[in-house]
């Protein structure tokens, strides 16, 4: 979470340039970074820009007048330590120990109860050459964690595994190792909407775009939790960190449900997900009743759907969760219904939900913003907790609830 102390150590390969972007992000996140750069790395990277990043200078030389202790002070200060971009070079002098320079000595003197965080970046023969990988797998056994290397060209033009993480991965990694909730919830998050198949190409849907559930993810995983996200096909794509399936009709996300809900223990499930009201009951042209067909129906000849009421997911969240104390959080869009018939839908859905926090927004309220979202949370009571003006208002407030929940054996 926001306000920790970082240490961010570049060492020296190409990559340094996609480093800055992540120590950027960091910065502006709340982090205090303090960057060492190793000799190599400040070829690749100018000391004066990573400066300009953090507002601090630049560490590099073991022997500099006046920082002889720095390899103890600023293990002492960091909450977490990150090598980003790792060299072959610099994963090899970790693995055998080596303490000749200040990147080696932090790496020996570091307080082992913080993480260390190591992204790799180089060349694919380099990455998979048993020196590289016997010492990575050493560093693995002394609780040293790696980002995954990406796959595809990198900067020598040779294609395989070996790239450097993308910045997104690399703050969210940092970000969850830095945060340390009072309770780690499993936490799972539906989101988007359904889409029930006409034929094989077209689909009944409705206007969800999954935003309010990647955000929420998003901020569930900074914040330390474990999450799991059941999300539709086509909407906003899920964060880094997060477990991810896809859905796309109303029986897809019913089965997964089913069988995530039997399976794990989840702590809480936020089902924000849009699911069809409507099943598509029978569809007919020309007065005929046709058979539902992944062949595309033929344009030109007026279509007659039959629709029928849906069974609502909402209430079968509880009934199937393996955990029965599972905090369970409803989502209620109305869209400019008067203040009383809210109340009076709000109340209906904790009912046949046994919900115990429902979110309400209403269509009509939507701002321009792309995280505008005026809701009110409400409590099993039907009670008024909070509102909130935009998406990251209502994670924030989500995630404090839950987290205040008392766990239940
Ligand atoms: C243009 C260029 C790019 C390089 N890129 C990488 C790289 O991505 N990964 C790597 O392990 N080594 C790379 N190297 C080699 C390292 O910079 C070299 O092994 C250096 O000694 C590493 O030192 P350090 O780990 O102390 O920073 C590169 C070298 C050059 C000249």
């Amino acid at each position: 979470m926001s306000g920790s102390n970082l240490l961010f150590i570049l060492t020296g390969s190409v990559a340094c340039y996609k480093a800055c972007d992540a120590v950027s992000r960091l910065v502006k996140f709340g982090h205090r970074v303090r960057v060492v750069a190793t000799a190599s790395a400040l070829r690749f990277i100018g000391a004066p820009t990573l400066e300009g990043l953090t507002g601090s200078p630049v560490l590099s030389d073991l022997w500099a007048p006046g920082r002889a202790l720095d390899h103890i002070e600023l293990t002492r200060w960091a909450d977490a330590v990150i090598v980003c971009p790792a060299t072959a070079h610099t994963l090899n002098r970790f693995a055998a120990g080596l303490a000749d320079d200040l990147v080696g000595a932090l790496f020996l003197a570091h307080d082992r109860t913080k993480p260390w965080l190591v992204a790799p970046a180089m060349n694919p023969a380099m990455w998979s050459h048993p020196a590289t990988q016997a010492s990575v797998e050493k560093l693995r056994s002394w609780d040293i964690h790696f980002l995954p290397v990406g796959e595809g060209r990198t900067a020598c033009g040779e294609t395989g595994e070996g790239r450097l993480a993308e910045p997104d991965l690399i703050v969210a990694t940092i970000e969850a190792a830095l945060a340390r909730p009072a309770r780690r919830l499993h936490v799972l998050i539906t989101s988007g909407g359904t889409a029930e198949p006409l034929d094989g190409v077209r689909v009944l849907t409705n206007s969800s775009t999954g935003r309010t559930g990647a955000l929420l993810a998003e901020h569930f995983i900074r914040c330390g939790h474990e999450v799991v996200m059941l999300r539709a096909e086509q909407s906003t794509a899920a964060p880094p960190l997060c477990r991810a399936e896809n859905f796309t009709s109303f029986a897809d996300l019913d089965a997964a449900l089913a069988r995530l809900l039997g399976a794990e223990h989840f702590d809480t499930v936020l089902h924000a997900a849009a699911v069809s009201d409507f099943a598509i009951h029978s569809l007919f042209q020309e007065g005929v009743k046709q058979p539902f067909s992944r062949t595309k129906i033929a344009s030109g000849v007026p279509l007659r759907l039959e629709l029928t009421p849906q069974a609502k997911l909402v209430d079968q969240l509880r009934p199937r969760s393996r955990n029965p104390n599972i905090t369970v959080v409803a989502f209620k869009l109305t869209q400019g219904v008067e203040a009383a018939l809210v109340l009076m839908e709000v109340q209906s859905l904790l009912a046949h939900s046994r919900a115990d926090f429902v979110v309400h927004n209403d269509y009509t309220q939507r701002g321009e913003g792309m995280d505008a979202f005026p809701a009110t949370i409400y409590s099993a009571e039907a009670h008024r907790l909070a509102q909130c003006a935009t998406r990251t208002e209502l994670a924030a407030a989500l995630e404090r609830m839950l987290s205040a929940q008392p766990i239940q054996a």
